[in-house]
């Protein structure tokens, strides 16, 4: 078996034991004579596995019984949607942060929606184009008083900037945390509702996984489709209609890795991980990181060669590729370099990364 170490910013690498487990119950799951795609999502095997998904998850991010969480298909992009679907009333307002390209799509789906309901959208932040890229800082944000919500993005994975303090807002605080969910030490519970892409942290991509406070998603629109509010999900348990069963699959089983693993264990290695990485670009003027120091992400590494030298940084990643590590280029929309090294990324690939760029600067610096 060979395994590239692979960079991907998502979908991306997924704990080897998970998918190993998978592969032995593939055909036949623990004696049920089918795989998991194949059996009904309203039989009893099926049922153990859904809940169990959910309550691992909760007890991970230390949620009571006053929050749902929901499996919803379309990604963490749908989710931008069904946001202001859901919560921003006819003439209403909503506050949107602009951090970066992810937080900005999110916004301009706000905004899409206010304008068909004569609402409002206040945007509470503009750094996304800034380079270095980086967070509002703490004195930055222009919250506005008496919105129907408050939105955000914890990790800019494009920009590899990532919130590091959570500003107070004055009503319900929603997040996307597609990619650094369950990657460092968080209180869940400041939020109202916290999103994320499935294909980062949690399984493979294919939907989005949603934690919502209850009594948030009963204060949702009841006009719009009902696959579209939040509390189709939340009272039938993401069982309304076919859920992505293989993925939620995946995803219970990649949270028992989690707990396995420990939190503090693995939270502890993704800041070594990230740290080895940027101590090689602060060591030498070769590398510029992208991200200010202060908001630097442990999940998504961005960084340059000296004065953005585009035809050595495709070098590098040639070159990179060549021994078995792929996906270090940036996402199209900036270059450079990226490297994303999520929960399931083993410390190996990072010290093979980390020796290759002390090699290749000493060639080519
Ligand atoms: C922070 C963030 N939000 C949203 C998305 C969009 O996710 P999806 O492709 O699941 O719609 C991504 C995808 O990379 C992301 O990184």
């Amino acid at each position: 078996m060979s395994r590239a170490y692979n960079f991907s910013a998502g979908p991306a690498v997924l704990p080897l034991e998970v998918l190993q487990d998978a592969q032995k119950d593939l055909v036949d799951y623990k004696g049920c004579g089918m795989s998991v795609m194949e059996m009904s999502h309203r039989g009893k095997d099926y049922d153990a596995i859904h809940q169990e998904a959910i309550a691992t998850f909760k007890e991970l991010c230390g949620l009571g019984d006053d929050w749902a969480v929901c499996f919803i298909q379309g990604g963490a992009s749908m989710q931008f949607a069904m946001i202001p679907m859901n919560f921003l009333p006819k003439g209403g307002a909503a506050d949107y942060a602009k951090q970066g390209t992810w937080s900005g799509k999110a916004l301009k789906e706000g905004q899409k929606v206010a304008a068909l309901r004569g609402a409002t959208v206040n945007v509470a932040c503009d750094c996304a184009k800034d380079i270095p890229t980086r967070m509002p800082k703490a004195d930055e944000w222009k919250w506005a008083a008496g919105s129907a919500y408050y939105h955000l993005c914890s990790n800019e994975t494009i920009a590899g900037a990532e919130i590091k303090d959570f500003p107070k807002v004055g009503g319900p605080l929603i997040c996307d945390m597609s990619s650094d969910i369950l990657s460092c030490e968080r209180d869940y519970n400041q939020f109202d509702m916290f999103y994320a892409g499935a294909q980062k942290n949690l399984g493979p991509s294919g939907m989005a996984v949603v934690a919502i406070r209850k009594e948030l998603a009963a204060k949702g629109d009841d006009k719009i489709p009902t696959m579209l509010q939040y509390r189709t999900y939340v009272d039938e348990n993401s069982l309304f209609n076919t859920p992505p069963t293989w993925g939620i699959y995946i995803f219970g089983e990649t949270m028992k890795w989690v707990k396995k693993m420990g939190k503090e264990n693995l939270f502890k290695l993704n800041a070594e991980k990230a740290k080895k990485i940027y101590d090689v670009i602060d060591g030498s003027d070769f590398w510029t990181g992208t991200a200010l120091p202060e908001f630097r992400s442990n999940m998504n590494v961005t960084w340059r060669i000296h004065g953005n030298n585009e035809e050595l940084e495709k070098k590098f990643i040639d070159e990179a590729k060549k021994l078995g590590m792929s996906s270090l280029k940036g996402h199209r929309s900036v270059g450079g370099i990226r490297a994303s090294i999520y929960n399931a990324f083993p410390m190996e690939g990072v010290d093979a990364l980390v020796s290759f760029m002390k090699d290749f600067e000493k060639a080519n610096g």
